[in-house]
């Protein structure tokens, strides 16, 4: 029997609990081994199945020879940061779904991991359920990444969408994403285009194999978007969609930005809609390759995690090599961007 621990048990962390209950002897048939959740870290205690498992005291985890692999779905960078390197540092294998944290300090968290000779892995921290960084990574290794773009935030589409399909207004449609568990906990970082920003960069780190920190990508989200913008766009022929790019630029160098775009309504990614993510890699032998899905929310997003967690425990003796040097030499800002 396999023993893991959960680390923030909202929507994502619940979802993880749900599908490994779900799914547990696919899992297990998998593994030729059960996996079985035994700690859940967090900070208010809930009523419920999972009351008996549940701990504020992270010491429970860190301490315990038993856990082998920890899963991070707190969110942010304080809390998060400080248990995945202590998690790291004790020699436990670390899933997450935090792209904050991932964007921010994984150049440091994956340096940690391959001394500790444990995983460090985040399938999860873009496109929600959407397979994506494997595919870059390993599906694509082949080629030269020239550009990856797409829409990567699932809540901003799922307000552009009802504001387009039904004339709803941006309030009213922010607060059903959120209902729907949709929205970062803070949602302007969803609004503003950080989350997708966040994104982005994880996607150029693995596309271009160098860090690209968040304050060196510029970023505009939808927050000064009316409902007159949407329905004038679509008038003409259009849709607004936020979508994040990195691209290599002609020089050899690499830049990336996240913004609201015009779309001709017949192009493939006018078409993704509500919360459906969709993700264009430009190989320079594939040409271009899309990936689409459910960008966000509890059981897609809790998919790619537990993969995530399989993954690891398949490569409990020989890590899992996927991440980027923190080398930021030759990525530059937005002005030398080709219009
Ligand atoms: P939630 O806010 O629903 O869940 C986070 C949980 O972490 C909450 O229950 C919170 O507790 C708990 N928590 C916060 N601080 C601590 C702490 N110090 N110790 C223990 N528990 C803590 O967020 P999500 O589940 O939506 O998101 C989790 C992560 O997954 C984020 O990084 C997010 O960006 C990412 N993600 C989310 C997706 C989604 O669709 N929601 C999709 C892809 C990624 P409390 O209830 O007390 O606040
Ligand atoms: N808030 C994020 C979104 C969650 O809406 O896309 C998935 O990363």
């Amino acid at each position: 029997m396999i023993q893991i621990a959960i680390m923030g048990f909202g929507t994502v962390g619940g979802g993880v609990a749900e599908v490994l209950s779900r799914n547990g002897m696919q899992i297990a048939q998998k593994l030729g081994e059960e996996v079985s959740l035994k700690t859940i870290l967090v900070r208010h205690f809930k009523d419920g199945p999972y009351r008996p498992r549940m701990t504020d005291d992270f010491a429970r985890i860190e301490n315990d020879p038993d856990l082998s692999v920890v899963v991070e779905t707190i969110g942010g960078v304080d809390a998060a940061y400080e248990y995945t390197r202590r998690a790291l540092e004790a020699g436990k294998h670390v899933v997450t779904a935090n792209k904050q944290l991932v964007a921010e300090r994984g150049a440091e968290l994956l340096k940690l991991a391959k001394e500790k000779n444990v995983n460090y892995l985040f399938e999860a921290s873009v496109g929600g359920g959407i397979p994506i960084l494997r595919p870059l990574c390993q599906c694509m290794a082949a080629n030269q990444i020239e550009e990856v773009y797409g829409i990567l935030n699932g809540t901003t589409n799922y307000i552009l969408t009802r504001m387009v399909r039904t004339g709803a207004f941006f309030t009213d449609a922010l607060r059903e994403a959120q209902a729907k568990g949709y929205a970062e906990a803070d949602p302007t970082a969803d609004i503003e285009g950080i989350d997708a920003g966040r994104k982005t960069c994880i996607l150029a780190d693995l596309a271009f194999g160098q860090q690209v920190l968040p304050e060196s990508v510029p970023m505009e989200g939808i927050s000064r978007l009316s409902l007159r913008d949407v329905k004038v766009a679509e008038r003409a022929g259009y849709r607004i969609k936020l979508l994040g790019r990195a691209m290599r630029l002609p020089d050899g160098s690499r830049t990336a930005y996240v913004a609201p775009h015009l779309i001709p309504e017949d192009a493939p990614i006018a078409t993704v809609e509500d919360v459906f993510n969709a993700i264009v890699v430009k190989g320079n032998a594939t040409g271009e390759v899309m990936f689409y899905g459910r960008g966000a929310g509890a059981l897609p997003t809790a998919s790619a995690v537990v993969a995530d967690v399989i993954d690891a425990l398949q490569h409990r003796e020989k890590r899992k090599e996927i991440g980027w040097s923190d080398n930021s030499a030759g990525f530059v800002g937005p002005e030398t961007l080709p219009m």
